[in-house]
């Protein structure tokens, strides 16, 4: 009886729960035209695929595989809310109209291409759980991409990923309109790509033990499960354990087959000159010295003084040509160690015989040859900006990296090359989320403000980088590609003038819920509004902003890695004593990065019973000093004065001294006293010979600060400068118990009588 009558309720619970109501569609990319109707469809997990073209229903299958994310099941009852796919061949490529109506869906295009991503905004427009009732707000969307290039670069060499996880982060892409998959097959720490014609670059090429990048992520394990190497990345190879793997051709076919089905290209970097020590390890007779090893910064390179690297390298790309659908060849060209060709007698004599001015234009000579090779196979070639040196052809592709070489975009797109961007400071997305927030990866304006209409019609588009040096598995990829990659694709996808980072991220919070349904790794958004140092006199408190409700942050206060077993972060943590805070935010399975902060607990320092004047004590020391800490405090300075602050004086635009303030601060009252210097090029701030502020060694203009705790009265200071040359200032500020920042002002520094 009581079981039935609960029974009942839940039966009553469910009958009156009411729909959940999309009001508004959550799209990422943006579309560039939304257009809301009247009314509402009423949403079936089942709909039925219908297109008068083979093509479209083709694609039930594909759909179905897409729409599990959002329990939406293509079937062909005709009983069932229609999805209609309707051929426009008036639309531009990509380009896509979805309809929601209250009675059908329709999805126009001129191919398969937009009809794939009027679904994936469909997808995007539902909610995640659609157990309960359902209903989407009709309306109209017109959507074409900004950019023709999207892509996403992935690192298969420094740590291999398998087939099936390649796919799973080309379904992310697709998700987001993603178009390019550059895959960087070779380097010189593995080669992945089997050539038929020389096996030992995967037979022995693919496999190594241990580098130091590997035993990198192994410490780091020890904290953080996402850089735990995967097992089955392991074999044993003539008895010795060894790291690695490689895509047979049967491999690779089936991933391009894949991302095609996806619209997704694959672009295969095969790495040339440098970056070659895989192949070089093999088959020695490619380098110059015939061995393989590394110059101070870069591997040993292919010789370009022998035709059995010509003629070793258009065998491969014969292979590649062959097994790539793809326009396209990406043949690296970055990062040569030219010092080889310089001390090689062949690379030599190839400059001479050619008329060549340098080993800049040695290579690009040999990028000219191979261009032509692979032109003859019906391929263009890509490369790195680094081949712009030397001379470009008219037909190659410049992929722009270098931020501090912005001259290589310009001379591309004058010459009519066109260009993909990829800058180092925004669409690297190893780095970590403190240099290269989402924030700066959407804000990055691909076409440059000085580029005339015919330059802007040359970005052909953008691309982020994944370099897996430190991310040995798929967990470390999504964490460093999600939720960046989102940004990317909006700005390759969305008008410069719709785009807004705000409505961004409203749109991002829907995606998270996503990554977790479809139990992907992220990064969680950043806990903030902390102190990352705090200084105390009895007991303090720390606080930290969580940006979501969902996350729980758990801390140590003895420098140990924060795991769910650890204290429970709730609200606030009361500090008798110092300690290294330690924490790290949780959501269900995903994790974020350990923060840190250090809170010091001090006796107020005692003032000093001295007799003084007011002003401080200028020292002037002539000579080169790279580090404060060169400066000997006890040497005789080259020049004395008494000043009343800590600037320049006299000395600002010379070059190649130190300065020494020597005096006393009078503190007002008992407490915390926070210092801050600006100083170009570098300085250190003591108090009672204890270093409270480090800004050393020598850098641009920059603001460091340290606090101590100081009973009122005299305290005495030091403050040592070092000026090489270029930029010069020197300010501090202070912080008071009394006083918000200000500049220290003339009343509150002494010197001894
Ligand atoms: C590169 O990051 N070396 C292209
Ligand atoms: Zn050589």
């Amino acid at each position: 009886m009581h079981k039935l009558f609960t029974f009942l309720i839940f039966l009553l619970a469910l009958a009156c729960q009411s729909p959940q109501k999309v009001e508004q569609y959550s799209i990422i990319p943006l579309p560039q035209s939304i257009n809301y109707g009247d009314g509402f469809l009423e949403l079936e997990s089942t709909l039925s695929l219908q297109c008068d073209q083979p093509d479209g229903l083709e694609l039930k299958e594909l759909f179905n595989e897409m729409g599990k994310s959002h329990s939406i099941r293509l079937g062909g009852a005709s009983d069932a809310t229609p999805m209609l796919l309707v051929h426009r061949p008036e639309l531009k490529e990509e380009s896509y109209r979805l309809n929601i109506g209250k009675e059908k869906i329709t999805i126009e295009s001129s191919s398969k291409a937009g009809w794939i991503y009027g679904f994936q905004s469909f997808l995007h427009c539902l909610p995640l759980d659609n157990k309960a009732k359902v209903l989407v707000r009709c309306g109209t969307i017109d959507d074409e991409p900004r950019f023709s290039y999207r892509g996403m670069h992935l690192d298969v060499s420094r740590h291999f990923f398998m087939s099936d996880e390649v796919k799973s982060f080309v379904d992310q892409m697709v998700h987001y309109k993603l178009n390019k998959l550059h895959l960087h097959l070779t380097d010189d720490q593995g080669w992945r790509l089997e050539i038929e014609q020389y096996p030992l670059l995967t037979e022995k090429g693919a496999w190594r033990t241990h580098n130091s990048q590997d035993s990198l992520c192994i410490k780091r394990s020890a904290e953080d499960k996402t850089f735990l190497i995967p097992e089955d990345r392991y074999r044993q190879i003539e008895g010795v354990k060894k790291y690695g793997g490689y895509y047979t051709k049967d491999d690779m076919r089936d991933i391009i087959n894949y991302c095609a089905a996806r619209n997704i290209e694959v672009i295969p970097e095969i790495d040339i000159p440098g970056h070659f020590k895989a192949a070089i390890d093999n088959y020695s007779f490619l380098s110059c010295s015939e061995k393989a090893g590394w110059g101070s910064h870069f591997s040993y390179p292919a010789c370009l003084g022998k035709a059995t690297t010509y003629e070793f390298i258009e065998n491969i790309m014969s292979e590649v040509a062959e097994l790539f659908p793809s326009k396209y060849i990406h043949i690296g060209g970055d990062e040569v160690n030219k010092d080889e060709w310089k001390k090689c007698e062949r690379c030599q004599k190839a400059i001479k015989k050619n008329g060549l001015k340098d080993e800049h234009e040695l290579q690009s000579h040999f990028n000219h040859h191979i261009e032509a090779f692979i032109n003859k196979k019906g391929k263009q070639l890509i490369g790195w900006d680094e081949i712009v040196e030397g001379g470009l052809s008219n037909s190659s592709t410049v992929m722009w990296w270098r931020n501090w070489a912005p001259n290589t975009i310009r001379e591309a797109t004058k010459n009519g090359n066109k260009v993909i961007m990829t800058p180092d400071f925004e669409y690297y997305f190893d780095f970590p989320y403190s240099a290269t927030p989402t924030s700066k990866v959407y804000n990055f304006e691909p076409v440059p403000d000085d580029f005339t209409a015919d330059m802007a019609d040359k970005v052909w588009g953008v691309q982020a980088n994944i370099w897996t040096e430190r991310i040995p598995n798929m967990n470390r990829v999504y964490y460093q590609a999600l939720p960046r990659m989102l940004a990317l694709a909006e700005s390759g996808w969305t008008n410069k003038s719709l785009k807004d980072y705000k409505s961004f991220e409203n749109r991002l919070n829907k995606q998270y819920a996503y990554f977790e349904n479809e139990g992907l790794f992220y990064h969680l958004p950043a806990l903030s509004g902390f102190d990352k140092t705090k200084v105390f006199i009895d007991e303090a408190v720390f606080e930290i902003n969580i940006p979501d409700d969902e996350m729980t942050v758990y801390y140590t206060l003895d420098g140990s890695a924060p795991t769910p077993a650890s204290s429970k972060y709730s609200g606030s943590i009361a500090l008798k004593e110092s300690a290294k805070i330690c924490f790290r935010a949780y959501k269900n399975d995903v994790f974020s990065k350990i923060y840190e902060a250090e809170f010091e607990k001090q006796l107020m320092a005692d003032p000093i019973e001295v007799s003084v004047l007011p002003g401080l004590v200028r020292k002037y020391f002539k000579g080169r000093y790279w580090k404060c800490s060169d400066v000997k405090i006890d040497q005789k300075p080259d020049a004395h004065s008494v000043v009343t602050d800590f600037g320049l004086g006299e000395y600002k635009g010379q070059e190649n001294y130190a300065l020494i303030f020597e005096g006393y601060y009078k503190a007002e009252t008992d407490g915390i006293y926070t210092f801050y210097t600006n100083s170009d090029d570098g300085d250190q701030l003591f108090i009672h010979d204890r270093l409270v502020v480090n800004n050393d060694p020598s850098h641009g203009p920059r603001v460091r600060q340290g606090a101590i705790a100081l009973k009122a009265g005299l305290h005495p200071i030091r403050l040592i400068y070092s000026q090489i040359g270029g930029g010069a200032i020197q300010e501090v500020f202070v912080a008071t118990p009394a006083k918000e920042e200000q500049q220290i002002q003339a009343d509150e520094l002494f010197y001894k009588n």
